[in-house]
């Protein structure tokens, strides 16, 4: 009898409990197979109040079998941003943590689900994502938000949740007079958040405007872009991406869909601009200035580094003209290949804004002649003409790259990242000591993007979560590592300590900062002082904002404002 009461007295106390915890201050969020997990019943519903739009989620490689996918489809990324499964980089896929790893391989045998999400709302309509939302804090499941899939942190997908799928949010709406709080902003494009860059650039092309964006063919602007902040070749001239943006329309924790913009919800428009990306709510659309187009030229050079001295003393020589081309804003991406032979190419793309051939030629003769003297052999100098928005989907890093409508995808690939200030360009020795460094510590391909300075630094005074450290930057500079599906756990854990414990820090030595910082978007997701390093002294502001929109940590990514209250799945709080 004491025993019985005993139990019934435990049970009570459980039942208390749960009911706290569906109101929000669960300790962990409901997984497949746990009591509190929706019923078929209950995602028979869901589905029917998103007009039959739900789907069952597989990894990329278990879609790809049943779709027969060819290689060119899985190396594609607008074929796999058509699964709600797949990522980019599909080792964001696997759950390498667990015991045994939980993997799905391309021509694998067996298929774990490993990261990717059970369910997805394959939306259409704000409705379709309110109902999504409210459907997750009622049954308080994990949500991932995916757009393309691009994610080099591994951010938009999660184990065991429920993916915000916004890939066929298409539209896009011009204006010449996109007003906010009665002003008007002039000339503007909205875009849904399933827009990539290169859809975005042509609509624009039609009607004679373009669109400050980067390069690449299908990474989704009003996705993690702009949450980030978003560079461009054409930043040094009209600012980064995310300077440019108006309006977001967003369903936040609450199902609200709320707009943001200078004067509604100031604060969220504040935060939800490079205050990182995935951590905010749901946008289903954004807007962003216009500028009409113009001529671009782009030159192309392929410097060859037959010593690594020889490439420290180019690299140093690079550092040295950095600043040569700031009259004319130029942006610039240098790519560096380590041969892993003591070889090395230097890559670069310049692209110069209303200068002929000829002019930009020029621009680039006082490096070329530099290197050439050291002992660089310089091949493959080309210039092309063109609108900025065609000559910025190109695909890089190949020798010369060619006008590309896709993004290669379908890779395993983890990389880290430091935004360099200016002044690390006034000792140049100390620019090739640091890639004396990287190519000697094995680098695979370190990623020069000249991408800053010029307006970027005149919008110091913008009110945005942009980390402050983008408008003293001259660079951000990038470190990759890939392997393929042969390599063990152990190498690929080997990868990752070379990206976090080695690369990086002589990185960070370069900037000459104690508090450096990395652009979120292209970083290490195992960046270890994050606050910091991602959101710089912007972190305290951001976690006041995320209290206010989402008080129960909805929306919840690796690295993100307040993920620290979660375990590493974002499924248990700590
Ligand atoms: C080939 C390639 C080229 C690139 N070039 C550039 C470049 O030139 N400049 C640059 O700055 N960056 C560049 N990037 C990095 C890019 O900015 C990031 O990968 C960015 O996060 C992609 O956003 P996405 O929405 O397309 O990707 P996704 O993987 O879909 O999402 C990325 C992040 O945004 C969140 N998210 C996606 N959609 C939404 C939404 N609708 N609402 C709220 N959150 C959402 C996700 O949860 C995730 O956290 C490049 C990436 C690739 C793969
Ligand atoms: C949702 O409903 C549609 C239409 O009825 C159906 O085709 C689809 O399989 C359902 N999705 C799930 C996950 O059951
Ligand atoms: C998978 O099979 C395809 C087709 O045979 C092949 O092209 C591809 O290289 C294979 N991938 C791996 C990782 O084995
Ligand atoms: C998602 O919806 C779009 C638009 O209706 C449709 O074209 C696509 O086939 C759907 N994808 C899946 C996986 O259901
Ligand atoms: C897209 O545009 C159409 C036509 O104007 C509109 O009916 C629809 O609501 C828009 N969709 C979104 C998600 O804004
Ligand atoms: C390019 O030149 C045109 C014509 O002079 C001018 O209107 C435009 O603002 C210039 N663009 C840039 C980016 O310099
Ligand atoms: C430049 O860096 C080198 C080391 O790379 C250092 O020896 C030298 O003192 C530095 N020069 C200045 C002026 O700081
Ligand atoms: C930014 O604001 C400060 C303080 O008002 C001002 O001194 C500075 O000139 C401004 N900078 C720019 C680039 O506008």
């Amino acid at each position: 009898m004491a025993f019985l009461l005993y139990g019934l007295t435990i049970v009570a106390q459980l039942t208390a409990a749960h009911a706290a915890s569906t109101a929000g201050a669960a300790l962990c969020r409901n997984l497949p197979g746990d009591p509190g997990f929706p019923t078929q019943v209950d995602w028979n519903a869901l589905n029917a109040s998103v007009n039959g739009r739900l789907v069952a989620v597989t990894p990329s490689a278990k879609a790809c079998g049943a779709l027969q996918c060819t290689e060119a489809q899985w190396t594609s990324g607008l074929f796999r941003e058509t699964i709600a499964g797949a990522m980019n980089q599909y080792n964001w896929e696997q759950d390498y943590a667990a015991s045994p790893p939980g993997l799905c391989l391309q021509n694998g045998t067996t298929c774990s689900q490993g990261m990717v999400p059970v369910y997805a709302v394959n939306a259409t309509s704000a409705a379709d994502i309110q109902a999504g939302v409210k459907f997750a804090s009622a049954h308080n499941l994990r949500v991932a938000i995916k757009a393309t899939g691009h994610d080099y942190l591994g951010r938009s997908t999660a184990k065991g949740s429920l993916l915000l799928w916004t890939q066929y949010f298409k539209n896009v709406t011009f204006t010449d007079s996109f007003v906010v709080g009665g002003v008007n902003q002039g000339s503007a494009v909205t875009v849904g958040s399933g827009v990539g860059l290169k859809a975005a650039y042509s609509a624009a092309k039609d009607v004679g405007k373009i669109i400050v964006g980067g390069t690449a063919a299908t990474v989704a602007p009003a996705g993690g872009y702009t949450q980030g902040a978003g560079h461009s070749a054409l930043a040094p001239i009209f600012g980064l991406a995310v300077d440019n943006a108006l309006e977001y329309q967003v369903v936040i924790a609450s199902g609200e869909l709320v707009t943001l913009n200078a004067v509604s919800n100031p604060d969220l428009f504040w935060a939800i601009r490079g205050g990182g990306a995935g951590s905010w709510g749901v946008i289903i659309s954004a807007t962003f200035k216009t500028y009409p187009t113009y001529q671009l030229t782009i030159h192309q050079v392929i410097l060859a580094m037959n010593s690594i001295d020889l490439t420290v003393a180019v690299m140093a020589a690079h550092a040295k003209h950095i600043f040569d081309w700031d009259g004319v804003r130029a942006g610039q991406y240098y790519y560096l290949t380590n041969n892993q032979d003591g070889t090395t190419n230097l890559a670069m793309w310049t692209y110069f804004s209303n200068l002929t051939d000829t002019e930009a030629t020029a621009q680039m003769a006082p490096l070329l002649t530099d290197a050439t003297a050291l002992g660089a052999t310089v091949f493959g100098e080309t210039t092309v003409t063109g609108f900025p928005n065609d000559i910025l989907t190109f695909s890089a890093p190949n020798d010369v790259p060619t006008f590309s409508a896709d993004d290669a995808a379908g890779v395993n690939l983890v990389m880290g990242s430091r935004l360099i200030p200016a002044t690390a360009y006034l000792n140049t020795s100390n620019v090739g000591a640091a890639y004396k460094t990287l190519v000697e510590g094995g680098a695979q391909v370190i990623l020069g993007l000249l991408v800053a300075g010029g307006k970027v630094s005149e919008n110091v005074n913008i009110s945005s979560a942009v980390n402050p450290k983008w408008r003293t930057a001259k660079t951000h500079v990038i470190v990759v590592n890939n392997w393929d599906d042969t390599a063990t756990s152990a190498e690929i854990e080997a990868f990752k300590h070379k990206i976090t414990d080695e690369h990086v820090p002589a990185l960070a030595k370069l900037t000459g900062e104690s508090d450096s910082a990395s652009y979120t978007n292209e970083a290490d997701a195992r960046e270890p002082n994050w606050k910091t390093t991602f959101y710089g002294v912007n972190y305290p502001r951001l976690l006041t904002v995320k209290a206010a929109y989402d008080p129960n940590d909805l929306f919840i990514v690796p690295t993100g404002v307040g993920s620290d209250r979660w375990d590493a799945y974002g499924v248990c709080r700590v």
